[in-house]
């Protein structure tokens, strides 16, 4: 059996050898033969074992492995220290530095950037795709300077927090005094808020002047960007935000929202869903249309398809259902990444059709309930009938969880074992993340806010 590290590098492997294979329209056996060669071994059979959940015995062949699928596949740096941990690299940073200063890449220490502490941006579990356009557009204004406050403005699910995070990994280097996000699914209160303000900035409230004082006082002269994520449930302490922009004038606020905070100076970029082909029926002959694998909403199909079942792979006929899936769920990622999961029982026919079906059914029986959320809620309640009694039992009380917890938390509320929760992230209920990317990472775990409330609704409706 292989242990839950080889598991995972084997997976990464897996997507990384997918990448190269449609960057360079070759296939599978082909990439392995070349990678094995490239490693001084014979052909790919080496490449294939590790696949198989085995751990490269040597570093050297691990460096040399990181290498050309740093060279051949284009991942981000959070996705190669991945990479590289999982096959337990003693000296994960260091090596990075030197593959990214080798290669001239200037997104990793090559500039002057803000010390690692201040920087609290967590790591992804997944790989960021797509959003090209995007990201052009917010990184901008972030960096721009007419825009001070900028709300990315969405229905949940809809990849608000990921391209929030990404535009803010990009415009790293404009804040000599770092980018600091706040999560603010756990905030209640204003007394709350600023308080959650101050952990991410590392700021002591003292006694004596009010906190908001202090908070002001503290950011005045400061460069730099706060990343409030979740902001809706607190639009009206918007204010704090417009008081903020007024003190310090260096400080820029970007958002993520379902609904816009309606202040003076605001700026609202709209985020809608991933791409994915529009024609009613895919044909790889259509002139103009971009190849199969460049819509976004396709790939995080096929790469979360991937992390589930480490084998599958896209046949000709699955095409047409992957495009027709893309299109019931309007590209939603949060509902891709969960329909992809069902590939560990289904085909990719079945699930267009099992969502197309559940989607007709909420149709007719509640008729007021717009498409938008009709899809996703066809999706919820597909992926939750996956789940056995057990599982749904562990993932409602789950649910009373906001934010993120640790797996002794989830064992004393609900028993849930290791092998349990891992299934969970496999199934996409839940994510993994970790806290500190050394040696001695903390791995917690998050449900999106959006199938917590679903399964908490399972919940009150139970009791
Ligand atoms: N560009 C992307 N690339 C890869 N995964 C994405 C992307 N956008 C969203 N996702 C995934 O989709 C899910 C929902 O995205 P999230 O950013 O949490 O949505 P929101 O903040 O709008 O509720 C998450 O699991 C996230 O990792
Ligand atoms: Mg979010």
């Amino acid at each position: 059996m292989a242990n839950a590290a080889a598991k995972r590098f084997a997976r990464l492997l897996t997507e990384a050898i997918y990448q190269i294979r449609h960057r360079e329209s070759k296939n599978i056996q082909l990439v392995q033969d070349e990678l094995g060669y490239a490693l001084k071994k014979k052909g790919g059979a080496s490449i294939e074992y590790w696949r198989k959940g085995n751990l490269p015995s040597k570093i050297s062949d691990l460096e040399a492995l990181a290498q050309i699928i740093f060279e051949r596949g284009n991942f981000s740096a959070e996705w190669m220290a991945e990479f590289l941990a999982s096959a337990r690299h003693p000296h994960v940073n260091s090596f990075l530095a030197q593959l990214f200063r080798a290669n001239n890449d200037n997104s990793f220490s090559t500039q002057p950037k803000p010390a690692a502490s201040l920087m609290n941006i967590p790591a992804q579990p997944t790989p960021f795709l797509g959003r090209d356009h995007e990201l052009a557009v917010i990184t901008e204004r972030l960096v721009g300077p007419s825009c001070r406050i900028l709300t990315l403005v969405g229905p949940g699910g809809i990849g608000k927090t990921r391209l929030a995070l990404q535009a803010v990994q990009k415009s790293v280097q404009h804040f000599p005094d770092g980018v600091f996000f706040v999560s603010l699914d756990r905030v209640s209160s204003p007394a709350l808020l600023l308080d959650s303000i101050a952990r991410a900035l590392q700021f002591a409230f003292e006694e004596g002047l009010p906190h908001k004082t202090q908070l002001l006082n503290f950011l005045r002269e400061k460069r730099l960007l706060l990343l409030l994520d979740n902001f809706e449930h607190l639009i009206a302490e918007a204010p704090l935000v417009a008081d903020v922009i007024a003190y310090a004038h260096h400080v820029q606020i970007l958002l993520t929202s379902r609904e816009r905070l309606r202040l003076r100076g605001e700026w609202v970029y709209e985020v809608t869903g991933m791409q994915f082909p529009y024609e009613e029926s895919w044909s790889e002959s259509t002139i103009a249309e971009p190849d199969f694998y460049e819509f976004s909403a396709v790939k995080l199909f096929v790469q979360s398809a991937q992390r589930v079942r480490a084998d599958f792979a896209v046949r000709d006929d699955d095409k047409q259902a992957i495009v027709r899936i893309c299109q019931l769920v309007e590209g939603f990622p949060l509902a891709i990444e969960l329909a992809a999961s069902w590939v560990r029982v289904l085909n990719c026919t079945e699930i267009a059709r099992e969502i197309e079906h559940n989607y007709e059914f909420l149709a007719t029986t509640w008729r007021d309930i717009p498409p938008r959320h009709r899809s996703l809620q066809s999706v919820f309640d597909y992926s939750w009938a996956l789940l056995s009694p057990h599982e749904r039992d562990i993932v409602e009380k789950l649910s009373v969880f906001e934010g993120e917890f640790s797996r002794e938390s989830a064992m004393a509320a609900c028993g849930a074992s290791l092998p349990e929760l891992s299934d969970l992230v496999d199934k996409s209920f839940l994510q993994m993340i970790k806290i500190d990317r050394r040696e001695t990472a903390v791995t917690h775990y998050e449900m999106h806010e959006l199938l917590r409330i679903y399964a908490l609704d399972k919940l009150n409706a139970g009791q």
